[in-house]
């Protein structure tokens, strides 16, 4: 049928336990622009259609709603829990409660364990959702091992009781991994990373891919919805840059398509967020299909603007000179 993609066409990629898992996922960000009810219809309509990798986190306020739609796809359809690869991250204000935080998005997502829970990012910094880029809280602090750590050992007693079967890192960079690599009792099987033509991370990626944590690429359209407060006017769309667009004519698809392929193809996972059907349709599809050239593959590599769109500076700590100082 037009309307579904078998999941055993999308390309797999493997974690350092031998299992595969598949190249492409569904974001669930609503970007402070799309509802909980559109995302998790999105869920529902995606995993009906192929999809086996949701990527999921608590600060995204919408785990009750998906956990929902989750009932109902283990209920309505012949699709079985194991079939699907569920991912969340506990936020900046539950570090040193970390045990508490995934017991509520079990519970919301109605879910017996948790494929994969990231550490959603490595300072215990809050910020309510949905605030503007100048807000900052005066109890932001920099990146400390020891609190990390603290955080890490808790996501290893997760799996110690079989809550969630691996632990990641996300927004790491490879000073801070350095740092704490080699602390860890139970290693990150992936580290989630902003990821698109415009921003390829190139030295993060084989640093990733060198100590086998695998790669999931956010933000892999560029993000072009995405929330005011992450858009500076320097940013670069993807979807525009010439030599995406060049690809995108030759192939006869949409530029974000280009992007996808091109992730899937270099090594990351992407996880483009839409709650538009043709749209969350295409962007399975399009790894199934149609693969991108060496040559283009090698435009697109030499395309790289080194332009972070998620900049992360509402996470900034007094004292701090810009948002280049959570990046090392
Ligand atoms: N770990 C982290 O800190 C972190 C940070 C950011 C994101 N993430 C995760 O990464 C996911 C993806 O990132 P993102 O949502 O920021 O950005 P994205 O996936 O790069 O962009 C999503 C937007 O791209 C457009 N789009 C999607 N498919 C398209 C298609 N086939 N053709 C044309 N346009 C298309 C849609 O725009 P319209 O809605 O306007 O149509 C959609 O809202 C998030 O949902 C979240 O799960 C994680």
């Amino acid at each position: 049928m037009m309307n579904k993609i078998n999941p055993a066409d999308v390309p797999k990629k493997k974690l350092y336990t031998g299992e595969e898992i598949p190249s492409v996922g569904l974001g669930t960000f609503g970007s402070d622009k799309y509802t909980a009810k559109q995302v998790s219809d999105a869920v529902y309509g995606a995993i009906t259609s192929g999809y086996r990798l949701i990527d999921c986190a608590s600060v995204y306020q919408n785990e009750d709603k998906i956990g929902e739609v989750l009932h109902r796809v283990f209920t309505e359809t012949d699709i079985k829990r194991k079939e699907l690869f569920i991912t969340s991250k506990v936020w900046n204000d539950m570090h040193r409660e970390v045990m508490r935080s995934c017991e509520k998005s079990l519970k919301d997502l109605q879910l017996d364990y948790i494929d994969l829970y990231f550490v959603h990012w490595p300072f215990p910094n809050y910020h309510a959702p949905g605030c503007d880029g100048d807000s900052r809280n005066p109890d932001s602090k920099p990146f400390s091992v020891d609190e990390f750590m603290d955080t890490w050992k808790q996501c290893e007693e997760l799996v110690d009781k079989g809550m969630v079967r691996y632990i990641g890192m996300s927004n790491m960079t490879i000073s801070k991994l350095e740092a704490v690599l080699p602390l860890c009792r139970i290693k990150p099987a992936a580290l989630e990373m902003e990821c698109h033509p415009g921003f390829q991370q190139p030295e993060l990626f084989e640093y990733a891919l060198k100590q086998g944590i695998q790669p999931i690429g956010y933000c892999p359209i560029g993000s072009p919805s995405r929330p005011e407060r992450d858009r500076t006017q320097e940013d670069v769309a993807d979807t525009q840059m010439e030599e995406i667009v060049a690809i995108a004519e030759a192939h006869q698809v949409h530029p974000a398509i280009v992007c996808l392929k091109w992730a899937v193809q270099r090594g990351q996972i992407p996880i483009p967020f839409s709650v538009k059907e043709p749209q969350y349709l295409s962007n399975l599809r399009c790894v199934t299909q149609d693969p991108l050239t060496t040559e283009e593959m090698e435009i697109i590599r030499k395309a790289d603007k080194n332009c972070r769109l998620i900049k992360g500076q509402v996470f900034l700590w007094p004292g701090a000179s810009g948002w280049e100082d959570l990046w090392d």
